[in-house]
């Protein structure tokens, strides 16, 4: 059957109430979809393989896809190992495409990185939050309709089930918000359950309705966290607000004092949510990936990117940031610091990347923000200075400089927050609430594009041989021979 990657047979049967307009309106499909298509498509052409032999003199041709951009040498190997039995060893994904995309292009020569083709440090100058999410989710920036109607959704969808709240409540006071969020959106698989969450794959409006439900739910929950770490009574969205006014308000207005939104801060949040809503294959989103390519609930793959960013090697590092400049203490202590590195005892977090060898063009985005609220604080934070020590004597040593290791977007990111007042046990969550978009725009584009394919990698296995327990006989006339020890011991 022709299938078009916007339609299905039951399309929008199972919405209604506000969102149903929005969710059914009609968007084309991505100017991309040729590309996914042409993966599948033979080519005859020589130039187009690879060869690559064996040692057993064996030699199979790999066929050679093209990237739209970056210089990336990719071959198809997606039939070697049923076809030659062949695999291919290598922890940590280095070199291995493991699917096709079109949403993030991140190019770790230059230090670019793009949405929909978009350059990010350009894109969060003119383009708020929203609209980059707009563009993540759908492929193209929205017209003023399409703003507008996205807008109204998400503000619709804002308020949790008082169950959630509920649920929230029963968290002890101090309980980390990473840990609260990914229970929270464990547990909301439950309210937007599905018999076996199979709408989710066929109804193009049921997965519109979790991306917006998500999207609108995830700040009010993360605000709400951060009220059960300092045990202080939740508050309510308010639709008269924007998305990053609305979160610094459920944040920080308390019943007894009325709470302005500082101009600047809500600007700050929104380009730092901006900043984080993707990065292509990263270890979060290849976890949703993998999540939903067993065909799970939305919600529930939403869930595990939260645990997997969770980490110091991931979103993580910015907590950990804070932690280690207040560790160092002072701008004297900087070089003491830099030795127990180089000696491997310890890692600069906020540096170095799997992907950018030169620059992470974020980075260039959170110290220009540091500055901003610095300006209008008139009192630097002094983990500000020694964090610009630290990046002084690294950029200037053979280490840093010979491993390719700079400064990544989470080094200046939690001094940021630091000046808004967020504290460091919500970095993270924040991390988290920018990211969701571009993991939602993932799971989205795996169905959509008929991606989904169960992740399922092969090992090297280098345990034991098959042998026999303690005392075992091997059966006569069994088919198998056991393995050399076997023979050794029998
Ligand atoms: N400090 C000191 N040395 C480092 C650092 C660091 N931050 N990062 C890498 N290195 C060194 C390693 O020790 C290794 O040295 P060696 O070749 O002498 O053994 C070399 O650089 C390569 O390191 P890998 O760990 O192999 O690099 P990888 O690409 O796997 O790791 C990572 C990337 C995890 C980001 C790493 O650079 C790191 O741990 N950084 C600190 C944590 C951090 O800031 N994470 C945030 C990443 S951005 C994000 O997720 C939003």
């Amino acid at each position: 059957m022709q299938y078009h990657p916007l339609q299905s047979p039951t399309d929008g049967m199972a919405v209604n109430g506000p969102i149903e307009p929005f969710v059914k309106m009609h968007r084309s499909p991505s100017r991309c979809h040729e590309q996914f298509k042409k993966l599948d498509e033979s080519t005859e052409s020589e130039e187009s393989y690879a060869t690559l032999t064996l040692k057993d003199g064996r030699t199979i041709k790999l066929r050679h896809l093209a990237p739209t951009a970056g210089s990336d040498i990719v071959l198809d190997v997606r039939s070697l190992y049923n076809d030659e039995q062949v695999c291919l060893y290598d922890p940590g994904f280095n070199s291995v495409a493991s699917c096709a995309s079109a949403i993030t292009f991140v190019d770790g020569a230059l230090g670019k990185c793009h949405y929909r083709g978009y350059d990010v440090s350009s894109l969060v100058k003119r383009h708020d939050f929203l609209d980059v999410a707009y563009l993540l989710l759908n492929g193209e920036l929205p017209d003023t309709a399409e703003r507008r109607m996205f807008e109204d959704v998400l503000k619709s969808e804002m308020l949790v089930h008082n169950r959630i709240k509920e649920f929230i409540t029963t968290f002890v006071p101090g309980a980390h918000p990473m840990s609260i969020l990914s229970s929270v959106l464990s547990a909301m698989a439950s309210f937007y359950a599905d018999p076996m969450d199979q709408r989710y794959m066929q109804d193009r409006a049921m997965r519109e309705l979790a991306c917006v439900r998500l999207l609108a739910k995830i700040p009010t929950v993360v605000a709400m966290a951060y009220k059960v770490l300092i045990g202080e009574p939740m508050v309510y969205p308010r639709a008269d607000l924007s998305y990053a006014e609305n979160f610094l308000y459920m944040m920080f207005a308390t019943p007894t004092s009325p709470f302005v939104v500082n101009e600047l801060h809500a600007q700050v949040i929104d380009t730092f949510l901006s900043i984080h809503a993707d990065h292509e294959q990263n270890a979060s989103t290849s976890t949703i990936r993998t999540a939903g390519s067993s065909l799970a609930n939305p919600y529930a793959c939403i869930a595990t990117g939260v645990t997997s960013l969770w980490g110091r090697a991931h979103g993580g590092a910015n907590e950990a940031v804070v932690d280690m400049l207040t560790d160092i203490g002072s701008v004297q202590k900087v070089p003491e610091f830099i030795k127990k590195v180089k000696e491997k005892k310890c890692r600069l977090m906020g540096f170095g990347h799997r992907v950018y060898k030169n620059t992470d063009p974020r980075a260039f985005v959170m110290q220009d923000l540091c500055h901003k609220v610095f300006a209008q604080m008139n009192a630097p934070d002094p983990l500000f200075q020694i964090a610009k020590a630290l990046e002084t004597v690294a950029l200037n040593d053979e280490y840093f400089v010979s491993r390719k290791l700079y400064p990544n977007v989470d080094f200046y990111s939690g001094i940021v927050m630091r000046a808004l007042h967020i504290p460091k046990e919500m970095f993270t969550v924040l991390f988290a609430m920018g990211r969701c978009v571009g993991w939602l725009s993932h799971w989205k584009e795996m169905v959509e594009e008929r991606q989904i394919k169960i992740t399922r990698p092969r090992q090297l296995y280098v345990g034991e041989a098959p042998r026999l327990l303690p005392g075992e006989k091997r059966e006569k006339n069994k088919a198998s021979e056991p393995s050399t020890d076997d023979k050794k011991s029998s």
